[in-house]
């Protein structure tokens, strides 16, 4: 069987690799009105995909349907907050109605701390595990079983380099994104025990990216932070050639055999190295931390991040796709 599967990947690597058209799906993205979100769904968007977007930020979400609209691709877009169970549920069932069966689910929207653990809030680091791994449950369990009704579905899990070696300040975050990769593997592995060999599954984890406005100005050595577009079509390409797991960049898949091959003091210090300081820069003053989250907070943030970005200077002004806002940051809003 193993060699089934090798000889398969040397044709597809002498020949090519088979894609899937995505044309004739509905795709929702959660986190879709900024970042990384935006771009899936912009590229999905050209690709004739119906695109239905879940966020928090309203206003994030208007500049996404108004850009895909532009392009005169049909986008919806819902606010909705992933981490409350019920909400996602209630969402779920206004699309199913509005839209219809949702086929693509990209679990995308994250939230990062940013402090060593004993600083850290006990109500971001239920953030972290609500956001990036808890609603993934919510979310593939009200789209699941349509797809699996349907014998079409793709649950593609958006997780993170940090979901396979531990960062020094990013230990919510971590454990959260290793707690994803963990969902993806047994989803598909549970899939496939019940022969559901048409739903698919995909996990991405990418190194640091540069302007979305989650990790900006992280001080990283030796590898480069991403250009998020360079990402986003990463991603896509990996949807489309049913990738199961998409390491970016690609080298790091080398490194990570490293991990278990090699004394764990050499892995930390090479972590200590490459990741000096993986908190996101230019936080605002602790006394933050301790305000109340409330939609007014958020919109109102969101409306002087805004006008600030407006009144930069053009080359700050080109990142203004992806960054509108900063609820990634629970610090900001919370
Ligand atoms: N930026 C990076 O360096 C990086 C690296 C690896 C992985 N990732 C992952 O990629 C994904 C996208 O990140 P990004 O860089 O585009 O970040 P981003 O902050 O630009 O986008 C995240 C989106 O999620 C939304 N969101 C946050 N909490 C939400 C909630 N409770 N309900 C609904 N929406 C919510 C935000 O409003 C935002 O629009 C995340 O899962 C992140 O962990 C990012």
């Amino acid at each position: 069987m193993a060699l089934i599967f090798l000889l398969q990947t040397f044709y597809y690597l002498a020949f090519g690799w088979p894609e899937k058209s995505l044309s004739k799906d509905i795709a929702l993205i959660t986190g879709g009105g900024n970042g990384l979100g935006r771009l899936l769904a912009l590229r999905l968007c050209k690709m004739g995909t119906k695109v239905v977007i879940w966020d928090i930020n309203k206003t994030g979400i208007n500049k996404t349907v108004e850009m895909l609209n532009d392009l005169g691709g049909y986008c919806k877009g819902y606010v909705v907050d992933i981490s409350k169970r019920e909400e996602v549920y209630k969402a779920a069932e206004e699309v199913q109605r509005d839209v219809g069966d949702i086929s693509v689910l990209i679990n995308n929207a994250g939230v990062v701390s940013g402090f060593n653990l004993l600083d850290t809030p006990d109500h971001l680091i239920e953030r972290s595990f609500n956001v990036n791994v808890m609603a993934h449950f919510w979310t593939t369990k009200a789209f699941l079983p349509k797809m699996i009704e349907n014998e079409n579905g793709h649950i593609v899990t958006i997780a993170s380099m940090a979901g396979h070696v531990g960062i020094n300040k990013l230990v919510d975050y971590s454990a959260s994104k290793f707690a994803a990769v963990g969902f993806d593997e047994a989803l598909r592995l549970e899939l496939e025990v019940l022969g559901h060999n048409n739903i698919k599954t995909t996990c991405i984890c990418p190194f640091f990216i540069q302007q979305t406005g989650m990790f900006d100005n992280v001080w990283a050595r030796w590898v480069s932070t991403l250009n998020p577009n360079e990402v986003a079509d990463r991603i896509i390409t990996a949807i489309k050639r049913n990738e199961k797991l998409a390491i970016i960049p690609s080298f790091l898949r080398g490194l990570l055999i490293l991990k278990w091959a090699t004394p764990f003091r050499c892995t930390t210090a090479f972590l200590r190295c490459i990741v000096p300081d993986a908190a996101p820069h230019s936080r605002p003053e602790k006394s933050v931390l301790n305000a109340t989250a409330n939609a007014t907070t958020i919109t109102s943030k969101v409306d002087i991040m805004s006008t600030f970005k407006e009144n930069l200077s053009p080359l700050t002004n080109a990142s203004s796709l992806l960054m509108q806002r900063s609820s990634s940051l629970g610090e900001r809003v919370l």
